[in-house]
């Protein structure tokens, strides 16, 4: 039996162990990916810190995930071995619930997520259900498609569902994995881009990743500065604090709305009004379906947008999350399979 190298959470709370496995065999429906490159989202901690209800330990995180169909399981007829993919945290939907009906699969009654319900890709191999899977187009490396798995798609979606259009004001709260990509989608998109960071450390890579604007909250107040350029028609509040969004409604501007993206069990606090005059609103936004991880990459790929990253070998997978959770990476963390496989 063939084996691999895999890093999983054995309990809640739990720390990293790399472990060996045996290489799983698809199952009908399923696909084997040997994983190239996954990256390490904010959002694994839900996995290691047992916030997410369902999780069956031990559980493999990382949803950020990019490699080379390797192995089909009876029936699969849509992909082909030796394809490039991606999974991202849409780990596979119903298809026959009302909302996958409607074709909204990312709010399936019983979506699947991938490193949370089925094992994700801190992995050599890793399977996903066939409609869980996206493919990574010519032009992009797996390292620099990881991200784009998550961070990328759930920045891309948020904006483009927001409401803002070309030289509208956009504002990023959070210069981390996923605002870092949302700075450089905004610009691209042709958005008036405001960051908004603690402190003055990522102030010219914002400017560099094509912020025309920063917003220092240790030394300014960003829903005034927000004001002073006219009022943002979008925020993408990627920060995983609720006291940190709820200190940037203030900044939207008329019809503008906040697209919450970041995780947190902390209340948004915010006064009818608030909201009231302007006709603003505070809308949650979950990253997306495939075909919108697709619209991704297709997009990263015409555009030039590319993460920036720092790779780690899968074998340093508890390190490499460490870094990411301290804040210090620049700016996505990202574990690389290429050098282990057989
Ligand atoms: N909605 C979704 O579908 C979705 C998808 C992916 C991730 N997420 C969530 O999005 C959040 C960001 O993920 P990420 O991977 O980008 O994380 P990350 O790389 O750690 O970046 C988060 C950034 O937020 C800022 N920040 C952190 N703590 C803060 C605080 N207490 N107050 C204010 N700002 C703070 C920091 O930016 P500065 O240093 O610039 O201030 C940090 O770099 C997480 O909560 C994650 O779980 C949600
Ligand atoms: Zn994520």
């Amino acid at each position: 039996m063939q084996k691999m190298k895999a890093v999983q959470i054995a309990k809640a709370g739990g720390p990293f162990e790399l472990v060996e496995r045996a290489v799983p065999e698809p199952a009908a429906g399923q696909v084997r990916i040997r994983v190239r490159a996954c990256g390490i989202c904010h959002s694994d901690m839900l996995t290691k810190e047992n916030l997410w209800p369902g999780i069956k330990y031990p559980r493999v995180p990382g949803h950020e995930v990019a490699g080379v169909i390797d192995a089909l399981g009876p029936g699969v007829t849509n992909w082909r071995t030796g394809q490039n993919v991606g999974v991202g945290w849409h780990g596979g939907h119903c298809s026959h619930c009302a909302r996958c009906r409607r074709g909204d699969f990312i709010s399936c009654e019983t979506l699947q997520v991938t490193g949370i319900h089925l094992d994700g890709g801190y992995e050599e191999f890793m399977l996903a259900p066939e409609n869980a899977v996206a493919a990574v187009p010519e032009g992009i490396s797996f390292e620099e498609a990881a991200p784009l798995m998550c961070a990328g798609i759930t920045t891309y979606n948020s904006l483009r569902n927001s409401g803002a259009r070309p030289g509208d004001l956009v504002a990023v709260q959070g210069v981390g994995g996923l605002g870092h990509l949302a700075i450089q989608f905004a610009n691209k998109f042709g958005c008036r881009v405001a960051a908004v960071s603690r402190g003055s450390d990522s102030a010219a890579l914002a400017a560099k990743l094509g912020a025309h604007h920063y917003i220092d909250t240790r030394a300014q107040n960003p829903a005034e500065e927000l004001q002073k350029l006219g009022g943002a028609r979008a925020i993408l509040a990627t920060a995983p604090s609720g006291k940190a969004m709820s200190a940037l409604v203030s900044g939207l501007g008329a019809d503008g709305k906040m697209m919450v993206i970041g995780a947190s069990p902390e209340a948004i606090e915010v006064t009818p009004l608030q909201l009231i005059g302007g006709r603003k609103t505070i809308q949650g936004w979950p990253s997306g379906a495939p075909a919108d991880s697709e619209d991704t990459l297709r997009f990263a790929v015409l555009s030039g947008v590319r993460p920036m990253i720092e790779k780690f070998p899968l074998e340093r997978a508890a390190e490499a999350y460490e870094r990411m959770m301290s804040g210090k990476a620049q700016f996505r963390v990202v574990l690389s399979t290429t050098g282990n496989t057989p």
